[in-house]
């Protein structure tokens, strides 16, 4: 077991009608002229954000809005936003949206607190000093942004998609009402699934250091979201499933999963987000596509652990050899995964990639994580290649 630090600041307020306390949050962290940043338009139509800025007029709080964080969202729109909370005297930040709002709103932070130009903090070239104090209202439940301390931003220029991570960013509040999430396309609401799991199994398949603690944590929550998942598959809007899945988004990425291990994978995260920047995809979709083929091509060197998924976590009979369980336990995922309507391989994911894609993403991603990463095994490009090239 590893020793470790668990920081988690954020105000969580859950559950029906919770946005009704934006305002009143907003005043206890020290906000008076507030950047309401959003997505392309789902806040508009489902009436929040009305609602919310009603309830900021009627307790005198000023704001200005700025919509438009795409999934994989871009810096340029980061720059934007730096500008206007700068022309505006903006001193709160609240994202309404999943997490590219919320990436975007922590990007224009960090570029509002800091001098020079916020996209060095993504090129690994410098640490911010400081963000502007963020609040969120979340509408779907998958990076667990509203409570991690990490921000994935896609620079145009070359398609460079990059994360962050910096307890500065991490948000003073999160408002989390499940019925908020209703409005969700099924597809969606699946890739949050997928995200949410995925966010956990990085922490769980690692050769550094477990504790049996986070483990049936982890456990608990994989099938929680495995569960629920299926469950809304079939009643989209069934409130207690919502909400079973929307609180294992926080919990899976805000550290707990994680305590007493080395920190744990993130492979599949770094080849899904070479994925999702060049070919724009849905981040859990992309993962889901992903995942066999990086489990396929390390379990044999972290055997334990895709032992012990197999039977704790995905009910695997413990009978043959491990290398059979384990692999078992990779293909009862991969079928969850299909019966939840989410890509297995980059054909499924509707991404027809060239050979010389797959060796510009591997390139990519090597640079990105300094040459070589992994705890369940150490990938060096050669291997991501392999990786990407098994997904096809
Ligand atoms: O943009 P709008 O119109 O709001 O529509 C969104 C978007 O099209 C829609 N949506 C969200 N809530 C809705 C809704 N539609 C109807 N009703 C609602 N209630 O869903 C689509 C996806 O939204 P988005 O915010 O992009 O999804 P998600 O939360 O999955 O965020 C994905 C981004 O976060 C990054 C991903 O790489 C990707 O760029 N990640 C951030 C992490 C973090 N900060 O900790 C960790 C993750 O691993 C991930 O990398
Ligand atoms: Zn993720």
């Amino acid at each position: 077991m590893y020793g470790f630090q668990y920081y988690t600041p954020t105000r969580v307020i859950f559950g029906k009608g919770a946005e009704s306390r934006t305002a009143e949050l907003i005043r206890a962290f020290g906000g008076s002229k507030v950047l309401i940043h959003y997505g392309g338009g789902s806040v508009v139509r489902s009436g929040l954000l009305k609602r919310v800025t009603d309830s900021l007029e009627a307790a005198g709080i000023s704001y200005v809005t700025l919509g438009g964080a795409v999934p994989n969202p871009r810096l340029g729109l980061v720059y934007e936003g730096i500008g206007l909370c700068r022309k505006e005297g903006v001193d709160f930040l609240l994202a309404v949206g999943g997490g590219s709002a919320i990436d975007s709103a922590k990007a224009i932070g960090y570029g509002v607190a800091n001098e020079g130009d916020v996209w060095d903090f993504y090129d690994y070239k410098r640490k911010a000093a400081g963000c502007l104090p963020l609040g969120v209202i979340l509408t779907i439940a998958a990076t667990g942004s509203e409570m991690s301390d990490s921000s994935v931003i896609t620079k145009e220029e070359g398609l460079v998609k990059r994360g962050y991570s910096s307890d500065y960013g991490r948000s003073k509040f999160a408002i989390m009402n499940p019925e908020l999430t209703m409005t969700l396309p099924d597809y969606q609401t699946a890739c949050g699934c997928t995200d949410i799991m995925m966010h956990t199994m990085e922490r769980y398949f690692t050769n550094g250091g477990n504790m049996e603690i986070t483990d049936a944590l982890a456990e608990g929550l994989l099938r929680t979201v495995m569960t629920n998942a299926e469950i809304l598959v079939r009643d989209p809007q069934n409130y207690d499933a919502r909400a079973e899945v929307m609180w294992a988004g926080s919990l899976s990425h805000n550290g707990l999963t994680g305590c007493g291990n080395d920190g744990g994978d993130w492979m599949t995260h770094k080849l899904e987000h070479e994925l999702g920047g060049l070919y724009d995809v849905a981040h859990g979709a992309g993962l889901a596509a992903i995942w066999g083929s990086w489990a396929r091509y390390v379990y044999q060197h972290c055997l334990p652990r895709f032992l012990r998924f197999a039977v704790n976590v995905m009910g695997v009979e413990p009978e043959g050899t491990d290398e059979e369980i384990a692999l078992k336990g990779i293909e009862a995922l991969e079928d969850f995964f299909r019966r939840i309507h989410m890509p297995t391989n980059l054909r499924e994911l509707g991404v027809n990639a060239t050979e010389e894609d797959l060796v510009t993403m591997a390139h990519k991603c090597a640079v990105g994580v300094g040459g070589a990463m992994g705890s369940a095994r150490l990938l060096r490009e050669e291997d991501m290649l392999a990786i990407f090239r098994a997904s096809r």
